[in-house]
């Protein structure tokens, strides 16, 4: 009995032996990836040393840490890895890190990458990646971080950051406070999209619902805050130090009302604006001054809110505007030609799922067609009338949502929107531009020698036409846009 106990015991020992060697040799070069001194580096548990092949040229070392099950992840941490200044990307894998402290990635200073998303991280405490002075990526994407200190994003007191793109989205924060990216003067891409941000604070000032003062010495060229939870006033104060800003995402927060000053002349200082996302929000209406000053603006999304009308001369300075997205609001009627006059750059209006009647669409795409047959060719500009979602099942015209249960059943209402919109209902032509858009030239230039040759046209194969016009601009700009 006692016997085969010390047998068992030393069974557990070796087993324990055996276990702790595997564990000091956890991590290998993954030979299959490698291209010379380009290759990754996988430690599984705990970081160790790994083999240095020596090199021909400068090493780019992916180092992934994975199966970590620490609750903190600390500077001890990495202590026993001998590839230090050969890492430029350090990712972390399915690990359990609750909390990032201070200095604790402090070995590898070369490293430009740190993927630290999809673990678990709640906190990153201040100076956090100190020492990384070559940080220019850092993704935080989809962890649980809830609130970032001022001090969270530094590799150094007293110096500048290196970072050019942060990552935070998917994460749960409700409280920034600016002093957070103040000193990441070369920050370009912002990603804070799907946190739940209330208002943002700014400490500097002592104001609240107020950008103002993050990205006053930046460069910053990309903000994403889709699907917060932004119920504070924009106003230009908010936006003032972006000036360099192309492309902003403000879709998916609370804000409804437009009537407060809120938005009004917000915009106005977005001189390189390119792309506004105010889709799914609750706008109602859209104030004059609402987008002052955008004269950039190529994309302005305004969908899924709850506009009941829109003025179109309240995008008179939009005058680069390519495509205007107003889908899923409760707009009766819109008036396209009035719009087209006004914005020189107009190719798409996307316009599904309004309580617009379908004839009127019908009659929109048989008015683009007949100004195509009247204008000269030189001088042709092709409007698309189309929507984001195509539906087919109800009620649509070319895939385009339109109609409304509700509107026909007052007798007076349908008549008043009928002759609302003879005058300026939904219609589509084509205007005078020197821009001239080479598939419809082509499309064209082969329709009049049909003509010539068929002398009268039927009515369906013009359909046909305008379809075929449709598919090639839908590609042209699609180019345009990407
Ligand atoms: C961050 O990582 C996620 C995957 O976890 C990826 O989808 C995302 O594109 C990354 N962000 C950036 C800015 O590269
Ligand atoms: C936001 O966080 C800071 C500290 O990170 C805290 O001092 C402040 O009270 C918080 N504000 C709110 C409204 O939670
Ligand atoms: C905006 O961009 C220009 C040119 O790229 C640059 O000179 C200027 O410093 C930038 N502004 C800010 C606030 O970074
Ligand atoms: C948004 O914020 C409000 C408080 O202002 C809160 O009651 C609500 O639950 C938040 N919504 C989400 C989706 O977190
Ligand atoms: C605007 O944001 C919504 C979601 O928030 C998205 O579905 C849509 O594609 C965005 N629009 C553009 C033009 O990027
Ligand atoms: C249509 O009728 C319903 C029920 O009678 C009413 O609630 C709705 O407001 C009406 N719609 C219009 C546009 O008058």
């Amino acid at each position: 009995m006692a016997h085969s106990f010390v047998t068992m015991n030393l069974l557990l020992y070796m087993a324990a032996f055996w276990h702790l060697s595997l564990a000091t040799n956890n991590c290998y070069i993954d030979e299959d990836t490698r291209v010379d001194c380009r290759y990754t580096i996988i430690c599984e548990q705990y970081a160790g040393s790994a083999p240095n092949p020596s090199c021909s040229f400068d090493p780019y070392v992916t180092f992934i840490i994975k199966n970590s099950y620490l609750e903190y992840l600390t500077a001890g941490f990495f202590g026993a890895t001998n590839f230090d200044s050969r890492v430029r990307k350090i990712q972390a894998v399915d690990n359990t890190w609750a909390q990032i402290e201070e200095s604790s990635i402090r070995y590898f200073t070369k490293a430009e990458i740190a993927d630290f998303s999809n673990n678990r991280i709640q906190h990153v405490k201040n100076y956090a990646f100190k020492n990384l002075l070559s940080l220019k990526n850092l993704n935080l994407s989809r962890n649980f971080i809830q609130t970032l200190p001022s001090g969270s994003l530094m590799a150094a007191e007293n110096r500048i950051s290196s970072l050019i793109v942060v990552d935070l989205s998917y994460n749960r924060i409700s409280n920034i406070t600016t002093n957070a990216f103040k000193y990441l003067s070369n920050l370009m891409e912002l990603y804070l999209n799907y946190n739940n941000i209330i208002f943002i604070e700014d400490n500097e000032f002592g104001s609240l619902n107020s950008l103002d003062g993050i990205f006053k010495h930046s460069s910053i060229a990309f903000i994403n805050l889709q699907n917060n939870n932004i119920t504070a006033k924009i106003t230009e104060n908010t936006l003032k130090g972006l000036e360099n800003i192309t492309f902003l995402d403000l879709s998916g927060q609370r804000f409804n009302d437009l009537t407060e000053n809120a938005f009004s002349g917000t915009f106005q200082k977005l001189k390189v604006l390119k792309l506004l996302n105010v889709s799914s929000n609750s706008l109602k209406n859209l104030r004059f001054g609402t987008f002052r000053g955008l004269n950039a603006v190529e994309v302005l999304d305004l969908s899924r809110n709850a506009i009941t009308e829109i003025d179109v001369h309240v995008f008179h300075e939009c005058i680069a505007l390519k495509r205007l997205v107003i889908d899923y609001n409760q707009l009766k009627s819109f008036n396209i030609e009035q719009l087209i006059s006004i914005s020189p750059a107009l190719d798409t209006v996307s316009i599904g799922g309004n309580p617009i009647e379908c004839k009127e669409i019908v009659r929109s795409i048989r008015n683009l067609i007949d100004s195509n047959m009247q204008k000269a060719l030189d001088t042709i500009r092709i409007v698309q009338v189309t929507s984001v979602d195509k539906i087919y099942h109800e009620d649509n015209v070319h895939g385009i949502k339109c109609g409304d249960a509700d509107y026909t059943n007052s007798t007076t209402k349908v008549q008043e929107a009928e002759s609302q919109s003879n005058i300026s209902g939904l219609s589509v032509f084509v205007g005078i531009s020197v821009t001239i858009l080479v598939g419809a030239l082509i499309v064209l230039g082969a329709y009049l020698i049909y003509k010539l040759k068929s002398g009268n046209m039927h009515s369906e194969s013009r359909l046909q036409m305008r379809h075929s016009m449709d598919t090639s601009i839908s590609d042209f700009q699609g180019n345009l846009l990407n």
